[in-house]
């Protein structure tokens, strides 16, 4: 393909706008033409922004062929359908975490766009985030031998979103769930991409803020294939700012990263190895964290796209993950570990 991929982009709420809106300005090998939310006042103020057309109606989009690619940034209840349907009309799609509700529908999604030759992935912006590629570094250079615990604690500000009844967040038939589909979906993927398959899970959760129908605090852990054991936990009612933070332990040492922490990501090699040391390449930035790393990940998908190369972030990986969110359900239903 040559010149830049040219990108229709549906949803201009919280994430594009503080995100995905970084990736059209510097507008590095890709270009919004149109830019399209159910709010009218928003998607002109995007629009002008960029230089692109507002629409509120995402199907004018879908034969509009000015368009090469779409990037869908929407409530995690219409992923599916609005997906399928600019597959089905032959766009390129990159679509938020999680990719859909339902892991058949996933499947389905992965399947449709093999079928029909085009690049597909969700844009998981973990993948993009310079710590977790040098802690994955650092793990296959064998520096912390071989893994047995892998820890991850995600941890948001949702008190205002869950506690708005109008907003899909906190809705069962808007997100989905709470928790485990929310922050679960970028734990579930990095497992996934750095350790593997698991082999099974036990889930629990709970719920502070009363008014909303989703968990916001869960666990959910177990043994992957390699043998390791794993936790994911994730609560919507911490007070501070968004954080992400992982720790791999291993025969011979430990990696913790942690985005609010300064240096970011550490390695202790040995168990009198009290300092660490940062593991390199891991710059402190906090509060970009999040925002480059999902703009990057739009960036890397026009990139595939232009190059006939496969996603940074394997579709399939994807799929996987909301794979496991459905089973974490259905631990904390049955209060069993289930097998996956
Ligand atoms: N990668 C990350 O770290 C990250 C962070 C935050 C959110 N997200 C994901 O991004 C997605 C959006 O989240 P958000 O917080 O920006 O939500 P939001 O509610 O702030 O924004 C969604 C926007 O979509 C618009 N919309 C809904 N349906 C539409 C349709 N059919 N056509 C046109 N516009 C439509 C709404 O008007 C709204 O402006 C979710 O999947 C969420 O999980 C990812």
């Amino acid at each position: 393909m040559s010149g830049p991929v040219r990108f229709g982009v549906v949803g201009l709420g919280e994430i594009y706008q503080l995100a995905h809106h970084l990736a059209y300005q510097r507008a590095d090998g890709l270009a919004a033409v149109v830019v399209c939310d159910f709010d009218q006042a928003v998607a002109e103020r995007t629009a002008a922004a960029l230089g692109a057309e507002a629409c509120t109606d995402h199907r004018r989009l879908l034969e509009d062929d000015r368009i090469d690619a779409v990037d869908l940034v929407l409530p995690h209840n219409v992923h599916y359908e609005v997906a399928r349907e600019f597959l089905e009309a032959g766009k390129h799609v990159v679509i938020e975490k999680p990719m859909t509700v339902d892991a058949a529908h996933a499947a389905e999604l992965v399947a449709l766009a093999a079928e029909k030759g085009l690049t597909f992935t969700v844009n998981e912006n973990t993948r993009f985030i310079p710590a977790y590629q040098a802690t994955l570094d650092a793990v296959n250079a064998g520096e912390i031998g071989d893994v047995t615990l892998v820890r991850t604690l995600i941890s948001g500000n949702e008190f205002e979103r869950l506690g708005n009844p109008k907003l899909w967040k906190g809705r069962q038939d808007g997100s989905g769930g709470g928790t485990i589909i929310d922050a679960g979906a970028h734990s579930f993927y990095l497992l996934k991409w750095m350790f593997g398959e698991i082999a099974s899970l036990r889930a629990l959760s709970e719920q502070l803020v009363g008014v909303s129908q989703v968990e916001d605090w869960s666990v959910v852990c177990g043994r992957m294939r390699s043998g390791a054991l794993f936790s994911v936990e994730s609560t919507f009612t911490s007070g501070g700012p968004w954080n992400e933070r992982l720790e791999v332990h291993g025969t011979k040492g430990l990696i913790v990263v942690d985005q609010h922490q300064n240096p970011p990501a550490m390695i202790f090699r040995g168990k009198r190895d009290h300092a660490g040391s940062p593991l390199p390449g891991t710059a402190y930035a906090p509060n970009t964290w999040k925002y480059e790393s999902i703009a990057a990940g739009i960036e890397s998908f026009a990139h595939s796209i232009a190059n006939g190369e496969p996603t940074a972030v394997a579709p399939e990986d994807g799929a996987y993950a909301v794979r496991v969110i459905e089973r974490a359900y259905e631990s904390v239903a049955t209060g069993r570990p289930v097998p996956l």
